[in-house]
């Protein structure tokens, strides 16, 4: 089976390294059974309780992408040791209104690249905690915490070191075989 994958990157700047691992991934996909589409989050108003009477059409439109999508690929930066704001507000937007929750389910993987040494390790932690909350089922191993280096990926996401190409290919295997897995039971009640 081909998945159809949205993928949310944690950054909005215009020159992320998350966008350029984000563009990596969607090319190596294919090869893994995986379509990703890119599931903008730049464009949301922040979340107000106030939303949930009188939903803004970006966070309904946002809403739909992901419970229109088989799967969710998050690529988030590490700020301050977690995930940085706009994602947070994306999360907090797709799990309201209370009892329309859009990742509930809906499995999820999550990668990032960053500076540090540490490759988004802590980010990633705090993004698990979310999106087990969310009730999402997401990828555990293999873990995936990438520090960038010059040249690592180029800014229409080819990754120039073969070694990181395949560890790449490998999680996006994994993160079909997980997807497989933990696909909704109902799908396979015949109707
Ligand atoms: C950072 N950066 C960072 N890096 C890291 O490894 N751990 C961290 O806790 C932080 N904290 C942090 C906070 C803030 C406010 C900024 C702006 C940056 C550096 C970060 O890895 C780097 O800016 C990346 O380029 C961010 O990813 P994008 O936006 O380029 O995808």
């Amino acid at each position: 089976t081909t998945y159809d994958v949205g993928v949310i990157v944690g950054s909005i700047s215009s020159t992320s390294i998350n966008r350029r691992l984000a563009r990596a991934l969607t090319a190596l996909a294919p090869q893994a059974g995986l379509r990703l589409t890119d599931i903008p989050i730049g464009n949301l108003p922040m979340y107000s309780a106030d939303h949930d009477s009188a939903i803004p059409s970006e966070a309904a439109e946002f809403k739909r992408a992901i419970e229109a999508s088989d799967a969710i690929i998050v690529v988030t930066p590490e700020y301050n040791r977690s995930v940085p704001g706009v994602l947070k507000n994306a999360l907090d937007t797709a799990s309201r209104p209370w009892g329309d929750n859009s990742f509930a389910g809906k499995p999820t993987a999550v990668i990032g690249v960053s500076v540090g040494v540490i490759g988004t390790a802590a980010a990633q932690q705090h993004l698990r905690n979310i999106l087990g909350f969310l009730a999402s089922p997401t990828l555990t191993q293999p873990e995936a915490y990438l520090q960038i280096r010059e040249g690592l990926i180029t800014d229409d996401g080819i990754v120039t070191d073969e070694g990181t190409a395949d560890f790449l290919m490998s999680w996006l295997m994994a993160a079909h075989e997980h997807f497989d897995r933990a696909r909704p039971a109902v799908e396979a009640i015949p109707s």
